[in-house]
């Protein structure tokens, strides 16, 4: 039988993904090694900027097994320009790892992907869910804002206690046969739409559902604590040096 009132939210969520998303190389698989490796990419870094990297990346090191007998200056060179460049180190580790520990067949087990070096929560959950197509959550900023405006989260998003509320919530929304495109939804709507200044609310499928937005509070949402100024701190250092 079919049901029609259950997820309408993430119903008119896939929809307007389906209608609008953008085309962007890492659509286009579902191998999770490459996955992984736009992801690690997207953590720090824009989409625009990320394209060509990946492209060239994939090129080089087109499976984890090429990756993982590189040496360590040809990986970190390909990733020149993009900074943060334990990403890279730690992306040549997780290829070592795959190709020592399981055979060169990316693992598919969540807590086995969620322990690869470089790996955290929601880079788990990516993978889980746009390459194994399992219905886990994966929350960055976009999909904390997002949801913190949706729903209307007061909380502050910067807390662990927000972030499980919130990941609870995607729990509940992903739609079982969508998993990666659900992940890729949130993602996109708040990289697209639901940005952190100005939203373009006309421009939202969900605006109607928002209580952010029927309150009048999207500049309000989400809630969150500033980052303490950094301190500068001076002292002295003795060198004894013997002859
Ligand atoms: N940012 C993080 N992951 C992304 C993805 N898969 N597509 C677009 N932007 C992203």
């Amino acid at each position: 039988r079919k049901r029609y009132s259950m997820n309408t939210l993430s119903d008119k969520l896939l929809v307007w993904y389906n209608r609008n998303k953008r085309d962007l190389p890492w659509r286009h698989t579902s191998d999770p090694y490459a996955i992984l490796v736009s992801e690690i990419m997207l953590q720090q870094t824009r989409v625009d900027t990320v394209i060509s990297y990946y492209n060239r990346f994939l090129e080089r090191f087109p499976t984890a097994a090429s990756l993982a007998q590189a040496e360590e200056d040809e990986v970190l060179n390909l990733w020149k320009g993009l900074g943060y460049y334990s990403r890279a180190r730690n992306l040549h580790k997780a290829a070592k790892v795959i190709a020592q520990e399981y055979q060169g067949n990316f693992p598919s087990v969540l807590d086995q992907v969620r322990k690869l070096p470089g790996v955290g929560d929601y880079t788990a959950g990516a993978i889980m869910s746009i390459a194994f197509r399992q219905p886990y959550p994966a929350v960055d900023g976009n999909v904390l804002r997002v949801i913190a405006r949706i729903f209307g989260i007061e909380d502050d998003i910067t807390t662990s206690e927000a972030r499980k509320t919130i990941t609870g919530i995607v729990r509940g929304m992903i739609p079982i046969e969508h998993a990666g495109d659900f992940t890729q939804t949130l993602m996109e709507l708040g990289a697209t739409v639901c940005t952190p200044s100005a939203p373009l609310c006309e421009n939202c499928p969900v605006s109607g559902d928002c209580r952010a937005f029927l309150e009048q509070k999207t500049e309000l949402l989400p809630v969150k604590q500033k980052k303490l100024k950094p301190q500068t701190q001076r002292f002295y250092a003795l060198l004894l040096l013997d002859g």
